[in-house]
């Protein structure tokens, strides 16, 4: 059963989107199995321009079956919203979509848990959440007592559920918020709201671990969409500046209920240089005005939150850490043309941490901090890259820098991408979209 899942391998915004629609074309399925809708993706399909947060990118791709799985955080009034957009914009009334029952469901009260609780980690800077509720539904997850999943909203006590848990919340909220910001959940307008949401998703709602069990077992092909990325790992990223879930590979299983052997080719995603939305350390960011430049030529702005994203070198100490984490066989290069015109790259190769020097990624977040990158410096080219479609084509320092990040991650280039549309890119490995190893 070909399984291919598709990773992000630094903190997100790595431009996934764009593979995992060129990638649908030769799946039968495509899996959101993490995150919520934090999750901003951008897929350029001729001349229209499709924002999603939520919903799988292949809804774009008639005949594919769309799934959003159980370890998904779902706000439902999002995921109608998308769906309204695609019908306005005469997207195939989309009927291939299965929403998994266990899912677990945003509600009021995590957005304002999520803006109330943001300021405090162990060393006092922001996480600088979405503040999108991710975190504390995934809290009320793990905490069982005031979780609400999705096949909650069709069982008779729904309307005792959603008071009982309004009544908790509005005591907890209180308790976080100065007194003249906190004004109490309405239990009654909520449990309408939700019972409306409900209605309108229950042609799509099923459950999805034994469909893709089923499927995979067909031999379905299955495309598994991650969502933000490996660094933003709750487990194994720069914690606590993460999200709420299993971003990187080792997240599949558990977000999806498929087991891992079903899926046997994993695709890293990394951008030619680094970005980060959020705080936390970032070893390579170049507060100036080379982050500036990228900042304007990348438009790395948020696709959720349209915050500024900070910009900097490509880290590959960082992108070997996560591609070796998520079992990456493949790596695709993103945004290769927004670092033209530049003189000279910049590539950490290695940290120096307390004068030590050092190519594995640190565990704790202080001695990230105290990173100091070192660097290996590459000449720049001036050339436009967004009409190049062959690998021969690109100017000889851009190869050059291409092959030297696949040199010191470990891993072959299967894609490079020079433009936000389906057709600017450069197939690297021609067997991409001819099936899996
Ligand atoms: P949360 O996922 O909203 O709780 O945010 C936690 C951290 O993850 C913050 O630093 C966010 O900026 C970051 N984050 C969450 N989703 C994304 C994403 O899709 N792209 C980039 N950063 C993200």
């Amino acid at each position: 059963m070909p399984g291919t899942s598709v990773i992000g391998l630094q903190w997100g915004d790595e431009a996934k989107g764009k593979i995992v629609d060129l990638l649908t074309l030769e799946h039968d399925i495509v899996v959101r199995y993490q995150g919520g809708a934090n999750a901003g993706h951008t897929v350029v399909v001729g001349d229209q321009t499709y924002k999603l947060s939520l919903l799988p990118s292949g809804v774009l791709t008639p005949g594919v079956t769309c799934v959003i799985a159980g370890g998904v955080v779902f706000n439902p009034a999002k995921a109608i919203e998308e769906l309204d957009e695609l019908k306005r914009r005469g997207v195939e009334d989309y009927d291939n979509l299965k929403l998994s029952d266990r899912m677990h469901v945003i509600f009021p009260w995590h957005f304002a848990e999520d803006r109330a609780m943001d300021q405090s980690t162990s060393d006092g800077e922001n996480i600088g959440t979405t503040q999108r509720g991710i975190g504390p539904c995934y809290r009320d997850k793990v905490g069982r007592a005031f979780a609400i999943r999705l096949g909650d909203l069709y069982r008779p006590n729904f309307r005792e559920r959603v008071e009982h848990v309004t009544r908790a919340k509005n005591v907890a909220i209180a308790a976080m918020v100065p007194a003249n910001e906190f004004t109490p959940l309405n239990a009654a307008d909520i449990y309408e709201q939700y019972r409306d949401y409900a209605a309108r998703l229950k042609p799509y709602v099923d459950d999805t671990t034994d469909y893709l069990l089923t499927a995979a077992e067909q031999g379905k092909r299955i495309l598994f969409e991650g969502a933000q990325g490996a660094l933003l790992d709750v487990d194994h990223g720069t914690y606590p500046y993460v999200t709420s879930s299993n971003s990187s590979g080792v997240g599949v299983s558990n977000g999806s209920g498929l087991p891992a052997k079903y899926i046997n080719r994993v695709i890293g995603v990394v951008k030619a240089y680094s970005t980060r939305v959020g705080g936390g350390p970032f070893p390579t960011e170049q507060n100036n005005d080379i982050g500036q430049r990228i900042r304007d030529q990348g438009n790395e702005y948020g696709t959720v939150t349209r915050r500024p994203r900070r910009c900097g070198w490509l880290d590959a100490v960082a992108i070997r850490y996560t591609s070796r984490l998520s079992g990456v066989d493949s790596i695709c290069v993103m945004l290769l043309d927004v670092l033209s015109g530049l003189d000279e790259l910049q590539i950490c190769t290695a940290y120096e941490i307390d004068g030590k020097r050092t190519n594995r990624f640190p565990s704790q977040v202080d001695d990230l901090r105290r990173a100091k990158p070192v660097y290996e410096t590459l000449p720049g080219w001036s050339e436009n890259l967004t009409k190049v479609r062959e690998l021969d084509d690109l100017p000889a320092n851009a190869r050059a820098y291409l092959d030297r990040i696949s040199e010191i991650v470990g891993t072959p280039i299967d894609m490079v991408s020079v433009g936000p549309a389906r057709d600017q890119t450069i197939r690297v490995g021609k067997k991409l979209l001819a099936g899996v190893r």
